[in-house]
């Protein structure tokens, strides 16, 4: 019904609509509207009302409630049922009790406020409240264990396309997840997985972007490192627009992956890694290398080619570029 309520008000371009045009278009009561124009008002939405000539809106809130993703949404199972929390420490959190009440495959958590985000290795990911995205996809794919980091770098592509489509901002992929812009961070991946011996269970894709933050909201100590799209921009993203924009492109590539397997996604994600080719320090649990990133595996991994032109298969790690092969 709000969706439906909003689409009106586009409609009308920030012209006062009348209590009866909307009630006859939404085939509901004049109170039925009032009392959706209140809750509007009451998450943000200014909202003028004229006697004689109804409604107008001033200024929209730019939630990431459902109603709100649902005006710009057009996939078919992706999102699909959305769970929307205001605030949680993580959606990854939410997104294991909804595998395990067993939701259908596409389910998405979204949070306006996430307390304890979860990022790789262990770390923190801060996420400012109605300034960024906290989302997590849930997926139930067929495939071995082994293949599921793919789906990492598939959504690492998904992302860059709806960010650059949104935005017009360029973006480059750092192995194996990390979106950056001019050199700075402003979406973080984590995909965790839960499987039997030789077949995924479910897969909790985790993806936070910082999206209308400015440079008082991010963290003092990291502000050297990661930067957010409306900084980058010079102006406000919508983040509802951008959500839908990003389950749009994950949903195309995800049954494209499905039916084509990695290697259709390789080359979308090749083409835009900045990784390959560069000399890169990895630091991984077990040891440390120096080496030249000659490419990426089937399933993911870095080739990276040490000094005595040793190959070795990176899965996991924290790395820095050194330098790049020109
Ligand atoms: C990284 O370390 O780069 C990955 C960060 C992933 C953060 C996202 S925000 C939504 C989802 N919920 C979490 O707790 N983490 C992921």
């Amino acid at each position: 019904m709000k969706t439906k309520l909003l689409q009106i008000f586009e409609q009308y371009k920030g012209d006062y609509v009348s209590g009866a045009t909307m009630s006859e278009q939404l085939n509901c009561s004049r109170t039925a509207i009032w009392k959706h124009i209140k809750e509007l008002r009451n998450v943000g939405y200014e909202i003028h009302s004229s006697p004689g000539r109804g409604y107008k809106i001033v200024k929209k809130a730019e939630g990431v409630r459902p109603y709100e993703i649902s005006l710009y949404k057009n996939t078919k199972k992706i999102g699909n049922e959305l769970t929307y929390v205001e605030s949680t420490d993580s959606t990854q959190r939410i997104a294991r009790e909804k595998v395990a009440a067993s939701v259908a495959e596409g389910h998405v958590i979204i949070a306006n406020e996430q307390t304890k985000g979860r990022g790789r290795l262990g770390r923190t990911w801060y996420t400012t409240r109605d300034t960024s995205i906290a989302m997590s996809i849930i997926l139930r794919p067929i495939i071995p264990p082994e293949h599921a980091p793919q789906l990492t770098l598939l959504t690492a592509v998904a992302v860059v396309r709806a960010i650059e489509k949104t935005t017009a901002l360029q973006c480059d992929i750092k192995w194996p997840n990390d979106i950056l812009i001019n050199n700075k961070k402003v979406v973080g991946i984590l995909t965790e997985m839960q499987a039997e011996a030789d077949m995924v269970t479910a897969v909790m894709v985790g993806i936070g972007v910082n999206v209308n933050e400015q440079l008082r909201d991010i963290q003092d100590d990291i502000t050297h490192i990661a930067t957010s799209l409306a900084l980058e921009k010079g102006v406000e993203i919508s983040r509802a627009q951008l959500i839908a924009s990003i389950l749009a492109e994950f949903e195309q590539l995800y049954y494209l992956f499905l039916k084509e397997g990695f290697s259709v996604i390789r080359p979308l994600w090749e083409a835009h890694c900045t990784t390959i080719g560069s000399y890169i320090y990895a630091k991984t649990v077990q040891d440390e290398r120096y080496g030249f990133v000659k490419g990426i595996t089937e399933d993911g991994g870095l080739i990276l080619v040490d000094e005595n032109g040793d190959n070795h298969h990176i899965y996991s790690a924290n790395i820095e570029i050194a330098h790049n092969k020109e």
